[in-house]
C-alpha cells in the first residue's frame, strides 16, 4: 500500500520510548568510556538512525565508521551467510571499539562481525543493539547495551527494513503478516 502506516499490526516500542532509552544508554557509555577514545560502528543499513541518534545523546568525542553487511537479502528469515557490501575505513587495531545495531535477532550477523573484528586487534570490542530477540537466538550473543527484548515477530522501522522498505518509520513496529506471507 502507498501508507506505510496501513502494512503494520502494532506498534511495538513507539518513538519516545526510544529516545529514552537511547538517552539512558549514552549515559552509561559516556561513564564507561570516559577518558578513552571510542570508535563507534554502525552496521548498515539498519543501524543509521540508532547512530544518528545514539551518538547525539553522548557528551564525549567519539568517531564513527560503517561497515555494510547483509544477511537476510529480501526475505523475512536470515540466510546466515554473511556478505561485506562496505569495509570500514577506520583500522581497528588498539582501538576501542563500539559497534552500534538495530537489532539482534539470530545472532549470525553480529557473531561474525564480533569474530572479524577481534582478528583485527581492537582493544576492546562491545556491542550496543536497540532490540533483542531472545526467541530467536541462534548464537548468544555478549551484548553490553541492550534497548529491549522483544517478542519473536517481524518487525519494521527505525532502521529496520522488509524488502528494504519501511526503514524510514519513526516507530519499531510489528508487519502485518499480510504483507509477507
Ligand atoms: C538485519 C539487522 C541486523 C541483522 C540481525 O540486517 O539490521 O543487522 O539483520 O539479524 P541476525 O541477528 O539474525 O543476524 P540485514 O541483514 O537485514 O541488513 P540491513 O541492515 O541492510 O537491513
Ligand atoms: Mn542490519
Ligand atoms: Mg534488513
Amino acid at each position: 500500500s502507498s501508507h506505510l502506516g496501513d502494512d503494520l499490526t502494532t506498534v511495538l516500542v513507539t518513538e519516545k520510548q526510544i529516545q529514552d532509552k537511547l538517552a539512558e544508554l549514552a549515559a552509561r557509555i559516556d561513564d564507561d568510556y570516559a577518558g578513552k577514545d571510542v570508535l563507534l560502528v554502525g552496521v548498515l543499513k539498519g543501524a543509521v538512525m540508532v547512530m544518528a541518534d545514539l551518538s547525539r545523546h553522548l557528551r564525549s568525542h567519539v568517531e564513527i565508521d560503517w561497515m555494510a553487511v547483509s544477511s537476510y537479502g529480501a526475505g523475512t528469515k536470515s540466510s546466515g551467510v554473511v556478505q561485506i557490501r562496505k569495509d570500514l575505513d577506520s583500522d581497528l587495531s588498539g582501538r576501542h571499539v563500539l559497534i552500534v545495531e538495530d537489532i539482534i535477532d539470530s545472532g549470525l550477523t553480529l557473531s561474525w562481525l564480533i569474530d572479524n573484528f577481534r582478528s583485527r586487534g581492537v582493544a576492546s570490542l562491545e556491542v550496543c543493539a536497540l532490540l533483542r530477540k531472545p526467541e530467536a537466538a541462534k548464537v548468544e550473543i555478549d551484548c553490553k547495551y541492550v534497548g529491549f527484548d522483544i517478542p519473536n515477530d517481524f518487525v519494521v522501522g527505525y532502521g529496520l527494513d522488509y524488502a528494504e522498505r519501511y526503514r524510514n518509520l519513526r516507530d519499531v513496529a510489528v508487519l502485518a503478516p499480510h504483507v509477507y506471507s
